[in-house]
């Protein structure tokens, strides 16, 4: 923390080893939040959050963010502030879209976190995943944003270990200490032998990170070309994560469930429809059916296949019998 944020955390006091970042952020949920406390979520989200906020008692706010770019409108933003609000959750870099959230729109949460006297409660897991020069922010670094940030991440992406259950939260140590109560009641420990490991992985070279994000940057880029030669829109290329979030084809009918099931079932690939991470009002999200979440931490052969089984069904559409098409003379 020190070493790549200039963060003052002290190991004793301020850090709480979990079974990966859900146990974390759930601990941290649980340790921050009330019944009746609002918690502010950026939307589209990762699924666990709500879940999480809801066992907690607390009520889930949407904030949706800007397509195709994903913007944060801070007037939007502000208008969901209440009385009751206790925390904003923060995921960047982002599942699903692959945002990286500017320091500019992170000034703004942390101004108004800052302002409505609420926690910051982030989630960081892809923080070395990031693309094209872009660089990873905590919140938890910009002014009066240290002593109210709860910081959640894990080795599970970094290392690409996800079942090592190995995450932490980083936090001022009052609240570190609920974090850690709560966590001793759930899990009592993260896997020790794994502990272990995570010291090493930890103080990695720098030659690894760089690597990492060469090596998922080449297949962002691979994804996103075989994707838009399939007639997909990608207007938003993403900045980090191993998700790129792509909008349906424009001639294409049918729905993101719709396809990932004909995806499923006639090319053996499987993505995850966009609707699963919108929250927000159907009527205001008219896109909410017209995007597909594909994850690219795969190997190069595992994407050369699925690019070449996209391909035929795809071309397939054109044959009679074919959902896409049905759709598509509809
Ligand atoms: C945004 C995000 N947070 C957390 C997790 C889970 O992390 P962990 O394995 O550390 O519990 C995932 C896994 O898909 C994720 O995409």
């Amino acid at each position: 923390m020190r070493q790549n944020y200039g963060l003052d955390i002290n190991p004793l006091t301020d850090v709480v080893i979990c079974c990966g970042q859900s146990e974390a952020f759930a601990a941290a949920i649980f340790a921050a939040i009330n019944q009746g406390d609002e918690v502010l979520l950026f939307d589209p989200a990762y699924e666990t959050y709500e879940s999480c906020i809801a066992l907690a008692g607390g009520i889930p706010v949407y904030v949706p963010l800007d397509p195709p770019y994903w913007t944060l409108n801070v007037d939007k933003l502000m208008k969901s502030f209440t009385s009751r609000t206790k925390a904003v959750v923060l995921n960047s870099p982002h599942n699903p879209t692959g945002k990286v959230f500017s320091k500019e729109e992170l000034q703004a949460i942390a101004g108004a976190c800052c302002k409505m006297d609420c926690f910051a409660i982030t989630d960081e897991v892809y923080e070395y995943i990031t693309f094209d020069m872009q660089k990873h922010i905590s919140i938890a670094t910009l002014p009066g944003m240290q002593e109210r940030t709860v910081i959640t991440s894990s080795l599970s992406k970094t290392f690409s270990v996800t079942g090592w259950r190995i995450g932490w939260a980083c936090a001022p140590a009052s609240i570190a200490s609920a974090i850690r109560s709560i966590h001793v009641k759930i899990t009592d420990s993260a896997p020790a032998p794994f502990q272990e490991a995570a010291v090493t992985a930890l103080q990695s070279p720098p030659a690894y990170f760089k690597f990492l994000k060469a090596e998922y940057e080449a297949k962002r880029d691979f994804v996103v070309q075989m994707l838009s030669s399939l007639g997909f829109q990608i207007r938003f290329k993403p900045q980090g994560s191993v998700f790129v979030f792509a909008e349906l084809p424009e001639n294409w009918l049918l729905s993101d469930l719709e396809f990932v099931t004909e995806l499923i079932e006639n090319a053996g690939v499987a993505a995850v429809p966009g609707c699963g991470f919108f929250h927000a009002d159907p009527n205001v999200q008219e896109y909410r059916n017209r995007y597909v979440r594909f994850a690219f931490c795969k190997s190069e052969a595992t994407l050369n296949a699925a690019a070449q089984k996209m391909g035929e069904l795809c071309k397939l559409q054109r044959m009679p019998g074919s959902l896409i098409r049905k759709k598509i003379l509809e």
